[in-house]
């Protein structure tokens, strides 16, 4: 059994507690929680509560720890967890910055320990599809890609309610790092990182936030692909949708479902370059695949991360790739900053020089408001 210790217990840590509890983890058992909160709930009755990381560090008997709290805080607790010669899983963002997922990564290298991230959009059905299809040729060369994810509204409220939230000090950025890390990793998993990107940030456009919560980019990859990204938490009901331009097909996907068009002839090229109809079209097949689950998601990812700690898997969502979507909002970002071009991968300590010097005049929300109802579920999309 690996025994674990959940940090922090808002709504993310309360869901990785209530699936330990549940046994949904196989081979896991929560051994306690750390919260620096008071924690009334009598659910959590009879479980070790620490109220401080050192303290719980030195005196739990655990394997592991899970760290749910507030972005900014992922990479100097997940250190410490690692130092203390246990295996950490950090929620995501793994870091701030890529310098400091590195940091990370080389130190859970020198401890011999396991550093794993919440990637769990991994674990969507369709977008394993789409993964598969791309990287087994299903769509042959891949021209274009476009994915407009702006259905990640999110009211005022969702961030004065938290003293850490839309501040570069509390999260280092907003739509990017927070809601759309999910898109741009599965972006990254799919198709690799861009050698270079331009990106187009709205800073507080619909929020009084400091940080972006309206992005527009512009990628560059090898093999002449190119791709666009647009994310928003301003717009309501704004749409997800993921177009796949390939040589072989076309790929939508949209509402849980992929629409696919086959060129029944083969390629487009080819047929571009040998038809004599003027205005013609290639002949194409089409098909639809519904998707209506989710997949394991937070569940997947934790139970990976245990099984690999007994060396029943190996481990899926390391810290390493937790830095690619870390790589892509950054870059997006420094693009933003600097109005300029910006080449893969960044220059870590250029990025995170520009993010101090944001963060020196930023300020985490000294009285968030109280108010304010949580229907965690909602979150997701
Ligand atoms: N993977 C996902 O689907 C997903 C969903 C939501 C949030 N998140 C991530 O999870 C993190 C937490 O989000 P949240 O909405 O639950 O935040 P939150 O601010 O509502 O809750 C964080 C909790 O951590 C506690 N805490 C902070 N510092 C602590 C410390 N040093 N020791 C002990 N407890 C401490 C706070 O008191 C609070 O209860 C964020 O980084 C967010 O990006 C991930």
């Amino acid at each position: 059994m690996v025994k674990i210790g959940v940090i922090g217990l808002g709504p993310i840590g309360s869901m990785h507690v209530d699936n330990l509890i549940a046994g949904k983890i196989p081979g896991a058992k929560l051994e306690c929680i750390c919260e620096q909160r008071p924690v009334t709930d009598a659910k959590y009755a009879g479980i070790k509560v620490y109220r401080d990381v050192d303290d719980m560090l030195k005196n739990a008997d655990i394997d592991a720890a899970i760290v749910s709290t507030p972005s900014f805080t992922h990479f100097p607790l997940g250190k410490k967890v690692l130092e203390s010669g246990r295996h950490v899983l950090v929620e995501k963002p793994v870091a701030l910055c890529t310098a400091d997922a590195e940091e990370l990564a080389k130190a859970a290298e020198s401890a011999g320990k396991l550093c794993a991230v919440m990637l769990n959009q991994r674990t969507t059905p369709l977008y394993a599809r789409i993964r598969e299809l791309v990287r087994g040729g299903g769509l042959g060369k891949i021209n274009r890609v476009s994915w407009v994810m702006s259905n990640w509204y999110r009211p005022d409220i969702y961030f004065t309610s938290s003293p850490w939230r839309g501040t570069w000090k509390g999260e280092a950025g907003g739509a990017l790092i927070n809601q759309s890390i999910h898109n741009i990793d599965i972006i990254a998993w799919v198709f690799g990182l861009p050698e270079s990107l331009r990106a187009w940030c709205k800073y507080g456009k619909y929020h009084n936030i400091e940080v972006e919560d309206e992005v527009s980019c512009v990628m560059q990859f090898g093999g002449d692909m190119s791709a666009t990204f647009i994310t928003s938490t301003g717009e309501h009901p704004g749409e997800n949708r993921f177009v796949i331009a390939g040589d072989k097909g076309f790929a939508v996907a949209s509402g849980g479902r992929l629409n696919l068009t086959r060129f029944k002839e083969g390629s487009l090229s080819e047929y571009t370059a040998n038809t004599k109809y003027v205005f013609g079209c290639p002949e194409t097949e089409e098909s639809v695949e519904e998707f209506d689950g989710i997949g394991p998601q937070h569940v997947g990812v934790v139970s990976n991360f245990v099984a690999a700690i007994e060396g029943r898997e190996p481990l899926d969502y390391s810290c390493r790739e937790g830095e690619l979507s870390l790589q892509l909002a950054n870059a997006m970002l420094l693009s933003s900053w600097k109005n300029a071009d910006v080449s893969l991968p960044i220059d870590g300590a250029e990025y995170k020089r520009a993010l101090d010097e944001k963060i020196a005049s930023s300020v985490l929300r000294e009285n968030p408001k109280t108010d304010f109802i949580v229907d965690f579920k909602k979150s997701f999309r």
